[in-house]
């Protein structure tokens, strides 16, 4: 979606010296840098409460560009040519001098070009800081011009719908809603937009996609790795907070959402807002019945024994916090009304993959005997967002030879093969988008309340009773056994995916 950018633009990341600026923002924005995407006038400032000098921050940067950039190692000319336009500025969020510091240097950097400066305000801090730091904006009169001043605020967005609700309050007290640039970099994945390309970019599938010809949809984001690093953030939050609110919605939004009249930012937002809106409210009383909760034990990946979730760093050795979530949804409109939503995420699973999986109706008459369609089944459209990029169709074919045997065949697109081109990394996409100014991609203020809306139920009843059986699911495997027990029919089960088939055969789950 995104084009290069012409205007000069300064991005100013508070949380420089963290994590995400590390690993994400700056291997991104050095990514843009290299593919010449960056406004021939663009310059980085970092702010945090470390103390460093421009060539020690410098230095650290380039330690992450090395470590996660998807090119891999830096070139020192090139990394030079990029490091001469980043800076850096030591300050307490909470000292009001700070900001008049960072307001010199962003007004000397405006003197160097002739034409105006956009400013983008990037909060890779903790959620604790972020009304603090915009405050702090305001003050220092950063803020003021709605058209080129804008804050990038960083999931979690709050931590229910309460607290979402009092952190919208208070930012759009301050600014514009159009200057808040909401982040959920799964909006920001290639095959996350393709998923829009797909439906209305082909008059093929629309037809076909309600009601009447699809039986229910899947969607799995499941990972390999368990809490790495994170122990303490995601001890608070869990499978619900961290994945299923933000991504797994979002992704959901996408699949059932009616056309857009175009792709201007708030027509495709109203649009997701009307999905999210639609879905039915889950009863108190029927939480058990519509969300499965589980979280890991020890076990293998692959062949690396890890341990349960409980002996991970910075984890109470008692936690009931679910690493793995599953929800049954219903939409409540003309389009999907009967049809059931089927979300599951979890950490330490068999392996990395997520994939949304339309599963369409059965024939209306099997008009083969039963000995003609040993494996029979529906037809399904599988859409693999990571790591592979692809989108399959598998359908029953005859199978060659004198009797009448039918067998489920897959018809395959993979990105990689059709194209043949690196893909960005979200991070860069949704960073060029808020250079440009397009807030397309980025959650509404309605979009987060909402969300939290769905899931608010289900953390209240988790939160009122805690778990029995933790662990309830070994590492390694595809999570709890009673995750069978959301699906509506016997016969149906969470998909094997296709789209990242496990590089040795796995033995029936
Ligand atoms: C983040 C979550 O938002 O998304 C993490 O906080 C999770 O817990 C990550 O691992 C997954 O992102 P991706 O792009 O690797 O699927």
């Amino acid at each position: 979606m995104a084009t290069v950018n012409s205007q000069p633009c300064v991005l100013t990341v508070f949380g420089a010296g963290g994590d995400l600026t590390h690993r994400k923002i700056v291997p991104a924005v050095y990514n843009l840098f290299l593919d010449g995407d960056l406004p021939p006038t663009f310059a980085l400032i970092g702010v945090d409460r470390v103390q460093m000098n421009d060539q020690q921050f410098r230095d650290h940067l380039r330690e992450g560009v090395d470590q996660f950039s998807r090119r891999g190692a830096t070139k020192t000319d090139e990394w030079n040519a990029f490091a001469a336009r980043v800076n850096y500025l030591d300050a307490d969020f909470k000292d009001a001098k700070a900001f008049g510091r960072l307001a010199d240097l962003l007004s000397a950097r405006d003197k160097e070009s002739a034409t105006p400066t956009e400013h983008v305000f990037y909060l890779a801090t903790s959620p604790t800081m972020i009304e603090l730091i915009a405050r702090q904006l305001v003050q220092a009169k950063l803020m003021g011009d709605v058209v080129r001043q804008r804050l990038v605020v960083e999931k979690p967005f709050g931590r229910d719908l309460s607290s979402a609700e009092t952190l919208n309050q208070s930012l759009t007290g301050l600014l514009k809603e159009k200057q808040i640039y909401r982040i959920d970099h799964y909006m920001g994945k290639e095959t996350v937009q393709n998923i829009l390309a797909f439906r209305f970019a082909n008059s093929v599938f629309e037809p076909i996609w309600n009601r009447r010809y699809i039986d229910h949809v899947q969607i799995t984001v499941a990972e390999a790795v368990g809490v790495e690093h994170r122990g303490g953030y995601y001890d608070r939050s869990g499978a619900v907070r961290d994945m299923l609110q933000s991504h797994l919605l979002r992704v959901m939004t996408l699949v059932a959402m009616e056309p857009p009249v175009s792709f201007k930012a708030d027509e495709v937002r109203n649009k997701t807002v009307d999905v999210l809106r639609a879905i039915r409210p889950i009863a108190p009383e029927d939480v058990d019945r519509c969300a499965v909760r589980g979280q890991y034990g020890a076990g293998k990946i692959d062949t690396e024994n890890v341990v349960a979730y409980r002996a991970e760093p910075d984890v109470d050795p008692n936690s009931a916090t679910e690493t793995y979530a599953a929800v049954k949804l219903q939409v409540d409109n003309w389009r999907w009304q009967g049809v059931p939503f089927y979300l599951r995420t979890g950490k330490r699973m068999k392996r990395r993959v997520s994939e949304i999986v339309a599963q369409f109706r059965p024939v209306p008459h099997r008009s083969f005997p039963d000995s003609a369609v040993p494996t029979w089944q529906p037809n399904r459209l599988t859409i693999g967002i990571q790591p592979d990029e692809a989108i399959v169709l598998t359908f029953q074919a005859k199978l060659p030879g004198s009797v009448m045997e039918l067998r489920p065949v897959d018809m395959r697109f993979s990105y990689r093969e059709a194209f043949n081109v690196p893909v960005p990394e979200a991070y860069e996409t949704l960073l060029l988008e808020v250079m440009r100014g397009d807030a397309t991609l980025f959650m509404r203020a309605d979009q987060v309340e909402i969300a939290w809306a769905v899931v608010q139920p289900i953390l209240d009843r988790w939160a009122q009773t805690p778990p029995a059986e933790f662990p309830n699911y070994a590492s390694g495997s595809w999570g709890p056994a009673a995750a069978n027990t959301l699906l509506d029919h016997e016969e149906d089960k969470w998909h094997d995916p296709v789209t990242a088939p496990a590089s040795v055969p796995e033995p029936a789950s």
